[in-house]
Protein backbone atom coordinates (compact mmCIF):
# COMPACT_ATOMS: atom_id res chain seq x y z
CA UNK A 1 0.00 0.00 0.00
CA UNK A 2 1.23 3.60 -1.40
CA UNK A 3 0.34 6.61 1.51
CA UNK A 4 2.61 8.93 -0.33
CA UNK A 5 -0.36 10.95 -1.80
CA UNK A 6 -1.91 10.85 2.22
CA UNK A 7 1.47 12.04 3.63
CA UNK A 8 1.37 15.64 1.10
CA UNK A 9 -2.06 15.88 2.04
CA UNK A 10 -1.45 15.45 5.82
CA UNK A 11 1.34 16.78 6.83
CA UNK A 12 1.96 20.93 6.48
CA UNK A 13 4.07 22.16 3.88
CA UNK A 14 6.76 23.11 5.83
CA UNK A 15 6.75 19.68 7.68
CA UNK A 16 6.77 18.11 4.48
CA UNK A 17 9.95 20.02 2.98
CA UNK A 18 11.88 19.53 6.02
CA UNK A 19 11.67 15.70 5.96
CA UNK A 20 12.14 15.62 2.32
CA UNK A 21 15.27 17.54 2.90
CA UNK A 22 16.04 15.10 5.66
CA UNK A 23 15.61 12.31 3.59
CA UNK A 24 17.52 13.57 0.54
CA UNK A 25 20.25 14.10 2.86
CA UNK A 26 20.61 10.69 4.31
CA UNK A 27 20.04 9.17 1.07
CA UNK A 28 23.50 11.06 0.20
CA UNK A 29 24.94 9.45 3.40
CA UNK A 30 23.81 6.08 1.56
CA UNK A 31 20.98 5.93 4.96
CA UNK A 32 17.28 5.26 4.33
CA UNK A 33 14.56 6.85 6.96
CA UNK A 34 11.03 6.15 7.53
CA UNK A 35 8.20 7.82 9.35
CA UNK A 36 7.36 5.41 12.18
CA UNK A 37 4.92 5.07 15.02
CA UNK A 38 1.96 7.66 16.22
CA UNK A 39 2.20 9.56 13.37
CA UNK A 40 1.99 6.40 11.03
CA UNK A 41 -1.54 5.34 12.96
CA UNK A 42 -2.77 8.74 13.22
CA UNK A 43 -2.05 9.05 9.43
CA UNK A 44 -4.43 5.93 8.74
CA UNK A 45 -6.47 7.15 11.02
CA UNK A 46 -6.91 10.34 9.36
CA UNK A 47 -5.96 12.29 12.86
CA UNK A 48 -3.99 14.87 12.97
CA UNK A 49 -0.41 14.27 14.58
CA UNK A 50 2.53 16.33 13.68
CA UNK A 51 4.79 14.67 16.34
CA UNK A 52 6.59 12.73 13.79
CA UNK A 53 8.91 10.09 15.10
CA UNK A 54 11.89 9.17 11.84
CA UNK A 55 13.62 6.31 12.26
CA UNK A 56 17.28 6.10 10.51
CA UNK A 57 18.68 2.67 9.13
CA UNK A 58 22.23 4.33 10.21
CA UNK A 59 23.69 7.24 12.21
CA UNK A 60 20.48 9.25 13.11
CA UNK A 61 22.92 11.60 15.40
CA UNK A 62 25.15 12.40 12.69
CA UNK A 63 22.22 13.00 9.82
CA UNK A 64 20.89 15.41 12.93
CA UNK A 65 23.74 17.27 13.62
CA UNK A 66 23.97 17.82 9.23
CA UNK A 67 20.29 18.69 8.99
CA UNK A 68 21.00 21.15 12.05
CA UNK A 69 23.24 22.85 10.55
CA UNK A 70 21.46 23.22 7.47
CA UNK A 71 17.96 23.85 8.31
CA UNK A 72 18.55 26.63 11.86
CA UNK A 73 17.49 23.89 14.15
CA UNK A 74 17.90 23.55 18.23
CA UNK A 75 19.71 19.87 18.27
CA UNK A 76 19.54 17.58 21.35
CA UNK A 77 21.61 14.55 21.04
CA UNK A 78 21.55 11.13 23.36
CA UNK A 79 24.82 9.67 21.31
CA UNK A 80 24.08 7.06 23.86
CA UNK A 81 20.59 5.96 22.80
CA UNK A 82 21.63 7.22 18.98
CA UNK A 83 18.97 9.54 18.96
CA UNK A 84 18.44 13.05 18.34
CA UNK A 85 15.99 15.80 18.71
CA UNK A 86 15.53 18.77 16.24
CA UNK A 87 13.11 21.61 17.46
CA UNK A 88 12.15 24.56 15.22
CA UNK A 89 10.35 27.03 16.40
CA UNK A 90 6.40 25.45 15.86
CA UNK A 91 7.26 21.88 16.39
CA UNK A 92 9.73 19.18 16.69
CA UNK A 93 11.40 16.12 14.83
CA UNK A 94 12.66 13.39 16.48
CA UNK A 95 15.47 10.96 14.82
CA UNK A 96 16.48 7.46 15.84
CA UNK A 97 18.95 5.10 14.94
CA UNK A 98 17.34 1.97 14.18
CA UNK A 99 17.27 -0.56 17.32
CA UNK A 100 16.93 -3.45 18.33
CA UNK A 101 16.25 -4.06 22.00
CA UNK A 102 17.11 -6.28 24.45
CA UNK A 103 15.29 -6.75 28.21
CA UNK A 104 18.43 -7.98 30.88
CA UNK A 105 15.60 -8.00 33.64
CA UNK A 106 11.86 -7.30 33.80
CA UNK A 107 10.63 -3.47 34.15
CA UNK A 108 14.45 -2.13 33.80
CA UNK A 109 15.47 -0.23 30.04
CA UNK A 110 16.36 -2.04 27.31
CA UNK A 111 20.50 -2.66 26.31
CA UNK A 112 20.15 -1.24 22.92
CA UNK A 113 22.06 -2.04 19.87
CA UNK A 114 21.86 -0.75 16.42
CA UNK A 115 19.62 -2.76 13.79
CA UNK A 116 17.43 -2.63 10.94
CA UNK A 117 14.32 -1.61 10.45
CA UNK A 118 12.88 -4.44 10.92
CA UNK A 119 14.62 -4.69 14.67
CA UNK A 120 13.12 -1.34 15.41
CA UNK A 121 9.26 -2.47 14.55
CA UNK A 122 9.35 -5.63 16.64
CA UNK A 123 10.42 -4.03 19.77
CA UNK A 124 7.08 -2.06 19.78
CA UNK A 125 4.62 -2.19 22.21
CA UNK A 126 1.15 -2.92 20.30
CA UNK A 127 0.81 -3.76 16.15
CA UNK A 128 -0.71 -0.67 15.99
CA UNK A 129 2.57 1.81 16.47
CA UNK A 130 4.52 -0.86 14.78
CA UNK A 131 4.27 0.44 11.07
CA UNK A 132 6.75 2.26 8.79
CA UNK A 133 6.33 4.43 5.73
CA UNK A 134 9.39 4.80 3.70
CA UNK A 135 10.30 8.27 2.92
CA UNK A 136 13.07 6.97 0.28
CA UNK A 137 12.77 8.31 -3.31
CA UNK A 138 12.59 4.53 -4.83
CA UNK A 139 9.23 3.70 -2.65
CA UNK A 140 8.29 7.04 -1.44
CA UNK A 141 5.30 6.72 1.04
CA UNK A 142 5.66 2.63 0.99
CA UNK A 143 3.75 1.12 4.05
CA UNK A 144 5.65 -0.82 5.81
CA UNK A 145 3.43 -3.55 8.36
CA UNK A 146 5.12 -6.67 8.96
CA UNK A 147 2.72 -6.92 11.99
CA UNK A 148 -0.68 -5.95 10.41
CA UNK A 149 -1.12 -2.87 12.45
CA UNK A 150 -3.33 -1.81 9.76
CA UNK A 151 -5.52 -4.94 10.28
CA UNK A 152 -5.48 -4.04 13.76
CA UNK A 153 -6.50 -0.31 13.05
CA UNK A 154 -9.50 -1.51 10.78
CA UNK A 155 -10.82 -4.14 13.70
CA UNK A 156 -10.11 -1.51 16.23
CA UNK A 157 -8.13 -3.31 18.22
CA UNK A 158 -4.93 -3.51 20.77
CA UNK A 159 -2.50 -6.07 19.96
CA UNK A 160 1.15 -6.67 21.72
CA UNK A 161 4.22 -8.48 19.53
CA UNK A 162 5.06 -10.74 21.89
CA UNK A 163 3.87 -12.63 24.38
CA UNK A 164 6.39 -11.47 26.77
CA UNK A 165 5.76 -7.62 25.84
CA UNK A 166 3.93 -6.84 29.20
CA UNK A 167 6.55 -8.78 31.42
CA UNK A 168 9.65 -7.14 30.20
CA UNK A 169 7.79 -3.80 30.51
CA UNK A 170 4.89 -3.32 32.02
CA UNK A 171 3.85 0.56 31.42
CA UNK A 172 2.76 -0.96 28.24
CA UNK A 173 -0.06 -1.94 30.62
CA UNK A 174 -1.23 1.68 31.36
CA UNK A 175 -0.17 2.32 27.19
CA UNK A 176 -2.91 -0.85 26.33
CA UNK A 177 -5.47 1.08 28.56
CA UNK A 178 -4.76 4.92 27.33
CA UNK A 179 -5.01 3.92 23.79
CA UNK A 180 -7.56 1.73 23.70
CA UNK A 181 -9.69 4.89 25.00
CA UNK A 182 -8.48 7.07 23.21
CA UNK A 183 -9.12 5.42 20.03
CA UNK A 184 -12.17 3.64 21.89
CA UNK A 185 -10.64 0.47 20.57
CA UNK A 186 -10.77 -3.11 22.07
CA UNK A 187 -7.81 -4.99 23.71
CA UNK A 188 -7.16 -7.91 21.97
CA UNK A 189 -8.50 -11.60 23.84
CA UNK A 190 -5.29 -12.62 24.84
CA UNK A 191 -3.43 -9.25 25.40
CA UNK A 192 -6.05 -9.17 27.54
CA UNK A 193 -5.36 -11.90 29.47
CA UNK A 194 -1.35 -11.20 29.42
CA UNK A 195 -2.16 -7.74 30.29
CA UNK A 196 -4.31 -9.18 33.35
CA UNK A 197 -1.52 -11.90 34.09
CA UNK A 198 1.00 -8.56 34.01
CA UNK A 199 -0.16 -6.42 36.36
CA UNK A 200 2.36 -8.02 39.00
CA UNK A 201 4.93 -7.00 36.81
CA UNK A 202 3.88 -3.37 37.45
CA UNK A 203 6.54 -3.61 41.04
CA UNK A 204 8.73 -3.48 38.89
CA UNK A 205 8.28 -0.53 37.21
CA UNK A 206 10.02 2.59 39.03
CA UNK A 207 7.79 5.07 40.45
CA UNK A 208 9.02 7.85 37.82
CA UNK A 209 7.69 5.93 35.01
CA UNK A 210 4.36 5.03 36.12
CA UNK A 211 4.44 8.81 37.15
CA UNK A 212 5.03 9.68 33.55
CA UNK A 213 2.90 6.90 32.10
CA UNK A 214 -0.02 8.61 34.40
CA UNK A 215 1.17 12.16 33.22
CA UNK A 216 0.58 11.17 29.29
CA UNK A 217 -2.65 9.74 30.80
CA UNK A 218 -3.43 13.45 31.62
CA UNK A 219 -2.98 14.57 28.41
CA UNK A 220 -5.92 12.63 27.30
CA UNK A 221 -9.14 14.47 25.75
CA UNK A 222 -10.89 12.00 28.73
CA UNK A 223 -8.49 10.67 31.21
CA UNK A 224 -11.17 9.30 33.27
CA UNK A 225 -12.12 6.50 30.73
CA UNK A 226 -8.36 5.29 31.28
CA UNK A 227 -8.60 5.80 34.66
CA UNK A 228 -12.11 3.98 35.00
CA UNK A 229 -10.61 1.19 33.30
CA UNK A 230 -7.41 1.23 35.01
CA UNK A 231 -9.32 0.38 38.44
CA UNK A 232 -11.42 -1.83 36.68
CA UNK A 233 -8.26 -3.90 35.93
CA UNK A 234 -6.81 -3.59 39.19
CA UNK A 235 -3.89 -1.69 37.90
CA UNK A 236 -4.76 1.26 40.00
CA UNK A 237 -5.08 -1.04 43.53
CA UNK A 238 -1.57 -2.42 42.11
CA UNK A 239 0.19 0.87 41.49
CA UNK A 240 -0.96 2.23 45.11
CA UNK A 241 -3.38 0.83 47.34
CA UNK A 242 -5.10 4.40 47.91
CA UNK A 243 -5.86 5.53 44.36
CA UNK A 244 -9.86 4.98 43.33
CA UNK A 245 -10.72 5.26 39.63
CA UNK A 246 -14.78 5.81 40.35
CA UNK A 247 -17.35 7.88 38.84
CA UNK A 248 -16.54 10.57 41.55
CA UNK A 249 -13.20 11.23 39.30
CA UNK A 250 -15.17 11.20 36.36
CA UNK A 251 -17.52 14.06 37.67
CA UNK A 252 -14.04 15.87 39.00
CA UNK A 253 -12.22 15.76 36.14
CA UNK A 254 -15.29 16.82 33.90
CA UNK A 255 -16.07 20.34 36.48
CA UNK A 256 -11.89 20.67 36.39
CA UNK A 257 -12.08 20.54 31.88
CA UNK A 258 -14.90 23.29 32.46
CA UNK A 259 -12.60 25.84 33.71
CA UNK A 260 -11.11 26.18 30.24
CA UNK A 261 -7.78 26.16 31.54
CA UNK A 262 -5.92 23.37 29.47
CA UNK A 263 -2.42 24.14 30.86
CA UNK A 264 -3.37 23.65 34.35
CA UNK A 265 -5.29 20.52 33.63
CA UNK A 266 -2.44 17.70 33.87
CA UNK A 267 -2.08 18.95 37.49
CA UNK A 268 -5.39 19.77 38.70
CA UNK A 269 -6.36 16.00 37.52
CA UNK A 270 -3.12 14.65 39.77
CA UNK A 271 -4.47 16.79 42.67
CA UNK A 272 -8.15 15.43 42.12
CA UNK A 273 -6.98 11.77 41.66
CA UNK A 274 -5.10 11.94 45.06
CA UNK A 275 -8.34 13.49 47.32
CA UNK A 276 -8.84 10.99 49.08
CA UNK A 277 -5.84 10.09 50.50
CA UNK A 278 -4.72 10.73 53.91
CA UNK A 279 -1.72 13.36 54.74
CA UNK A 280 0.19 9.71 55.29
CA UNK A 281 -0.89 7.96 51.95
CA UNK A 282 -0.04 10.96 50.13
CA UNK A 283 3.28 11.22 52.03
CA UNK A 284 4.14 7.36 50.59
CA UNK A 285 2.51 8.06 47.20
CA UNK A 286 5.41 11.58 46.78
CA UNK A 287 7.92 9.17 48.06
CA UNK A 288 7.19 6.39 45.56
CA UNK A 289 6.57 8.72 42.68
CA UNK A 290 9.32 11.18 42.97
CA UNK A 291 6.71 13.43 41.83
CA UNK A 292 8.46 17.30 41.34
CA UNK A 293 8.57 19.89 44.01
CA UNK A 294 5.77 21.98 42.33
CA UNK A 295 3.58 19.30 41.99
CA UNK A 296 4.36 18.46 45.56
CA UNK A 297 3.62 21.09 46.89
CA UNK A 298 0.29 21.82 44.95
CA UNK A 299 -0.50 17.66 45.84
CA UNK A 300 0.35 18.41 49.70
CA UNK A 301 -1.68 21.68 49.85
CA UNK A 302 -4.31 19.65 48.40
CA UNK A 303 -4.65 17.79 51.03
CA UNK A 304 -4.04 19.96 54.04
CA UNK A 305 -6.63 22.47 52.68
CA UNK A 306 -9.18 19.37 52.68
CA UNK A 307 -8.58 18.79 56.24
CA UNK A 308 -8.98 22.50 57.47
CA UNK A 309 -11.84 23.20 54.60
CA UNK A 310 -15.29 22.82 56.98
CA UNK A 311 -13.56 26.35 58.46
CA UNK A 312 -14.90 27.54 55.26
CA UNK A 313 -18.15 25.97 55.62
CA UNK A 314 -19.77 28.22 57.87
CA UNK A 315 -21.93 31.47 56.77
CA UNK A 316 -20.70 34.01 58.85
CA UNK A 317 -16.97 34.82 57.62
CA UNK A 318 -15.70 37.64 56.75
CA UNK A 319 -13.39 38.02 53.37
CA UNK A 320 -10.39 38.93 55.03
CA UNK A 321 -10.83 35.78 57.52
CA UNK A 322 -11.33 33.98 53.97
CA UNK A 323 -7.87 35.43 53.13
CA UNK A 324 -6.19 34.77 56.07
CA UNK A 325 -6.65 30.91 55.57
CA UNK A 326 -5.93 30.54 52.46
CA UNK A 327 -3.31 32.78 51.64
CA UNK A 328 -0.81 30.03 51.83
CA UNK A 329 -2.16 27.74 49.61
CA UNK A 330 -1.67 26.97 46.22
CA UNK A 331 -4.03 28.38 43.82
CA UNK A 332 -4.13 24.83 42.09
CA UNK A 333 -4.46 23.26 45.54
CA UNK A 334 -7.53 25.71 46.16
CA UNK A 335 -8.93 24.98 42.61
CA UNK A 336 -8.96 20.97 43.22
CA UNK A 337 -10.79 21.80 46.41
CA UNK A 338 -13.23 23.93 44.61
CA UNK A 339 -14.26 21.72 42.32
CA UNK A 340 -14.16 18.56 45.19
CA UNK A 341 -16.00 20.04 47.75
CA UNK A 342 -19.61 19.03 48.22
CA UNK A 343 -20.42 22.19 50.36
CA UNK A 344 -21.62 25.14 48.28
CA UNK A 345 -20.94 26.97 51.21
CA UNK A 346 -16.96 26.10 51.36
CA UNK A 347 -17.24 26.80 47.11
CA UNK A 348 -18.83 30.59 46.89
CA UNK A 349 -15.60 30.93 49.73
CA UNK A 350 -12.82 29.08 47.71
CA UNK A 351 -14.17 30.71 44.35
CA UNK A 352 -14.51 34.27 46.44
CA UNK A 353 -10.59 33.68 46.90
CA UNK A 354 -9.45 32.42 43.44
CA UNK A 355 -11.54 35.27 41.42
CA UNK A 356 -11.29 38.29 43.76
CA UNK A 357 -9.90 38.51 47.50
CA UNK A 358 -6.05 37.07 46.09
CA UNK A 359 -5.93 40.29 44.23
CA UNK A 360 -6.72 42.96 46.06
CA UNK A 361 -4.22 45.54 46.96
CA UNK A 362 -3.46 48.35 48.70
CA UNK A 363 -2.73 51.22 46.80
CA UNK A 364 -0.24 53.14 49.61
CA UNK A 365 2.84 51.42 50.92
CA UNK A 366 5.73 52.56 53.67
CA UNK A 367 6.68 55.64 51.90
CA UNK A 368 2.85 57.26 52.11
CA UNK A 369 2.60 56.06 55.21
CA UNK A 370 5.95 57.58 56.52
CA UNK A 371 4.84 60.90 54.88
CA UNK A 372 1.66 60.90 56.57
CA UNK A 373 3.94 61.00 59.68
CA UNK A 374 4.16 57.41 60.68
CA UNK A 375 7.72 56.67 62.19
CA UNK A 376 9.51 54.03 60.39
CA UNK A 377 9.11 50.88 62.47
CA UNK A 378 7.19 47.48 63.12
CA UNK A 379 4.30 50.35 63.27
CA UNK A 380 4.01 50.42 58.96
CA UNK A 381 3.76 46.83 58.45
CA UNK A 382 0.79 46.67 60.96
CA UNK A 383 -0.95 49.85 59.55
CA UNK A 384 -0.60 48.42 55.75
CA UNK A 385 -1.88 45.22 57.29
CA UNK A 386 -5.24 46.49 58.85
CA UNK A 387 -5.67 48.99 55.29
CA UNK A 388 -5.57 45.05 53.37
CA UNK A 389 -7.98 43.72 55.87
CA UNK A 390 -10.39 46.89 55.77
CA UNK A 391 -9.93 46.54 51.65
CA UNK A 392 -10.86 42.95 51.81
CA UNK A 393 -14.00 43.77 54.33
CA UNK A 394 -14.91 46.50 51.71
CA UNK A 395 -14.57 48.80 54.20
CA UNK A 396 -12.18 51.41 52.87
CA UNK A 397 -12.06 51.11 48.30
CA UNK A 398 -10.59 54.30 47.50
CA UNK A 399 -6.92 55.62 48.16
CA UNK A 400 -8.35 58.77 49.64
CA UNK A 401 -10.36 56.13 51.92
CA UNK A 402 -6.86 54.48 52.94
CA UNK A 403 -5.08 57.46 53.83
CA UNK A 404 -8.34 58.72 56.24
CA UNK A 405 -8.22 55.01 57.74
CA UNK A 406 -4.23 55.10 58.40
CA UNK A 407 -4.44 58.70 60.16
CA UNK A 408 -6.92 57.44 62.23
CA UNK A 409 -4.81 54.18 63.02
CA UNK A 410 -2.20 56.78 63.42
CA UNK A 411 -4.44 58.38 66.50
CA UNK A 412 -4.99 55.20 68.10
CA UNK A 413 -1.45 55.09 68.98
CA UNK A 414 -1.13 52.50 65.83
CA UNK A 415 -2.80 50.01 67.36
CA UNK A 416 -4.77 47.89 64.92
CA UNK A 417 -6.06 44.94 66.89
CA UNK A 418 -8.84 46.66 69.05
CA UNK A 419 -8.41 43.72 71.40
CA UNK A 420 -5.01 44.99 72.91
CA UNK A 421 -4.56 47.76 74.94
CA UNK A 422 -4.01 51.28 73.25
CA UNK A 423 -0.14 51.96 73.31
N1 LIG B 1 7.11 2.47 22.63
C1 LIG B 1 7.13 1.16 23.06
N2 LIG B 1 7.08 0.86 24.40
C2 LIG B 1 7.00 1.85 25.32
C3 LIG B 1 6.98 3.17 24.90
C4 LIG B 1 7.02 3.47 23.55
O1 LIG B 1 7.19 0.28 22.23
N3 LIG B 1 6.95 1.53 26.61
C5 LIG B 1 7.19 2.77 21.19
C6 LIG B 1 5.85 2.74 20.48
O2 LIG B 1 6.00 2.07 19.27
C7 LIG B 1 5.52 4.18 20.20
C8 LIG B 1 6.90 4.84 20.13
O3 LIG B 1 7.75 4.06 20.97
O4 LIG B 1 4.83 4.31 18.99
C9 LIG B 1 6.91 6.27 20.55
O5 LIG B 1 6.37 6.38 21.85
P1 LIG B 1 5.43 7.59 22.25
O6 LIG B 1 6.02 8.83 21.75
O7 LIG B 1 5.13 7.44 23.70
O8 LIG B 1 4.07 7.26 21.52
P2 LIG B 1 3.45 7.67 20.12
O9 LIG B 1 3.45 6.46 19.25
O10 LIG B 1 4.09 8.87 19.56
O11 LIG B 1 1.93 7.86 20.45
P3 LIG B 1 1.20 8.99 21.24
O12 LIG B 1 2.18 10.07 21.54
O13 LIG B 1 0.12 9.36 20.31
O14 LIG B 1 0.70 8.34 22.48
Amino acid sequence: MNLALKIEQYLPQQLLTLVKSINGQAAERGERVYLVGGVVRDLLLGYPNFDLDLVVEGDAVKLAQQVAETSRAKLLAHHRFGTAKLRYGDFTLDLATARKEIYAKPGALPTITPGALNDDLIRRDFSINAMAVSLALNDYGELIDPYQGKNDLEHRLIRILNPKSFHDDATRILRAVRYEQRLGFGIEMQTAQLLKQGIPMLDTISGDRIRHELQLIFKEKLPELAIKRLGELGVLLRISPSLKGDGWIAEKFDSARRLNRPHQLPMLYFCLLIYSFSENQLEQFLAHFNTSTTLSRSLRDTIRLKISLHLLDKPAIKPSEIYNLLREYEPLAIQANAIATESSMAYQHLQLFLTKLRYVRISLNGGDLKRLGIPVGPEIGQILHALHRAKLDGEIKTRAGEKKLARFLKTLGFNTNPESPVK
